[in-house]
């Protein structure tokens, strides 16, 4: 079994479409052991009892949008005890800060609204509609010290016609996510199985 660790902050259909993909038989040995939230009230939270996987809140400390000092080393040591081989941060709107990533080196991926390089940080695909792009879309990548600049493990493309509202590029986006991103944990899963 690839022991998967979701973090998220809001809505969870990031987090669903890979319990869904696990449920389906699509998610290959991976299999998520564990769904974390900064928010108390997130969405996400309603996945843990609906598909039985163990869904906490942990409190993200005194920082608004980044996790850091003791509460960083809460969630540290929380994630550990779930011996994680990969943590996926699906929606986790705080930027995590190096103890973290060292304390998981090599073991987390993000998901990113944009064709990374391009609209790193907030609001990507507004930024890309009123840069007048012809597409934009979504990443998952390796997660770095510097914030959404790690190796690209895979993209897929959306189109933007004229016309098209933020709203109904979002859900092109969240649609492309939808699939990317369990496809991605997949592979990763399989590649270490191989490995082992
Ligand atoms: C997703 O679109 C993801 O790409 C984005 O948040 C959304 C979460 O949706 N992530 C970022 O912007 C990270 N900087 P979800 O909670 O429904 O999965």
């Amino acid at each position: 079994m690839v022991r998967i660790v979701i973090l998220g902050s809001g809505r969870g259909s990031n987090a669903e479409a890979i319990l869904n993909a696990q449920e389906a038989g699509q998610l290959g040995l991976a299999q998520v052991v564990g769904l974390f939230c900064d928010q108390p009230d997130a969405l996400m939270l309603k996945l843990g009892p609906r598909f039985d996987v163990p869904a906490f809140y942990l409190h993200p400390g005194k920082f608004k949008t980044k996790l850091e000092g003791e509460a960083e080393t809460h969630w540290i040591e929380t994630i550990q005890r779930l011996q994680p081989d990969f943590i996926v941060l699906a929606g986790f709107m705080r930027v995590i800060k190096p103890p973290f990533i060292e304390a998981f080196k090599g073991r987390i991926i993000n998901l990113h609204p944009s064709l990374l390089p391009k609209y790193p940080g907030l609001h990507s695909i507004q930024r890309a509609m009123e840069a007048g792009d012809a597409e934009t879309g979504c990443t998952v990548h390796w997660v770095t010290p510097e914030i959404d600049a790690g190796e690209v493990l895979g993209q897929e493309r959306v189109p933007i016609a004229k016309g098209d509202t933020l709203d109904e590029v979002e859900a092109r986006v969240h649609a492309a996510e939808h699939r990317l991103l369990p496809a991605t944990i997949r592979r990763l899963a399989d590649e270490l199985m191989l490995r082992h």
